[in-house]
């Protein structure tokens, strides 16, 4: 992913939460398949990815391996399954061993820093997220955008080089002014995967659902149905690379002030 960002190659990334649909998006060209614990929302039917377990997570992980042949795996690290280094250890070398992940996201700013030191040096590649972070949606007090004001904006710029620093390999910034997202992905080394982050980033994720218009209740404004404009799930899905490989996705409806 580092040589994509040194040539100024978007990079794509889809959330995939099965064998099927992992290995059509993969064929399409995907550059990451991303197991999210979105899946607690989309596939489990909860209000939150509060519930999802970390055995959840290797079962839905070791289908979407099964799927896949080129894109990198990377697995979402669930609520409270990393709360200390030890803890975090432990997920991620189940999720790396049974669920045969690449890469772990976990979710949070500067305290993370110990445990994604801890995991690198252990040869587990890290992915980082912030900005809005679903798993702590009872502190942050709702799906909002992140970093408006200048010291919610400085904290996410710091965290960003922390993380990077400790050894994190890829950040997803979340539902974050288009501008602050393009001046963190110029500070990094690392490659910067937005959503809801404006078109800046260095790359873009969606959730799968949201792709295909079928999230249950309102589709975030971030997000875009390519399936309404395109006709068939194959081509929503080439649709969405296309779109983030020249540029045109997000547009400024999906960008955030
Ligand atoms: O869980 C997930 O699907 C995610 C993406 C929204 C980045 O974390």
């Amino acid at each position: 992913m580092h040589k994509l960002k040194a040539k100024g190659e978007k990079i794509t990334c889809l959330t995939a939460y099965d064998a099927s649909f992992a290995l059509m998006i993969d064929q399409a060209g995907i550059d990451i398949l991303l197991v999210g614990d979105s899946l607690g929302m989309v596939i489990q039917g909860h209000d939150s990815t509060l519930p999802v377990t970390v055995d959840d997570m290797i079962y839905h992980c070791q289908q979407v391996y099964r799927g896949s042949e080129q894109a990198l795996l990377i697995v979402d690290m669930p609520f409270m399954s990393y709360a200390t280094p030890r803890t975090a250890l432990e997920t991620a070398a189940r999720l790396m061993g049974e669920g045969q992940a690449q890469m772990v996201k976990l979710e949070g700013g500067g305290w993370l820093a110990e445990t994604v030191e801890m995991l690198t040096e252990r040869g587990i590649p890290v992915c980082a997220h912030l900005g809005l972070t679903p798993q702590s949606i009872h502190q942050l007090g709702g799906y909002r955008v992140q970093g408006r004001t200048e010291i919610g904006a400085e904290c996410l710029r710091n965290d960003a080089v922390a993380l990077q620093s400790a050894g994190a390999s890829l950040l997803i910034l979340e539902c974050v002014p288009g501008n602050l997202a393009a001046e963190i992905t110029a500070l990094l080394d690392i490659p910067v995967i937005g959503i809801g982050a404006g078109v800046e980033c260095d790359g873009q994720v969606l959730v799968l659902y949201d792709l295909l218009g079928i999230t249950p209740g309102k589709r975030p404004s971030f997000s875009k149905d390519f399936l309404q404009e395109t006709g068939s799930i194959p081509a929503a899905i080439e649709a969405f690379i296309s779109a983030v490989k020249n540029g045109t996705f997000p547009g400024p409806e999906q960008t955030f002030e």
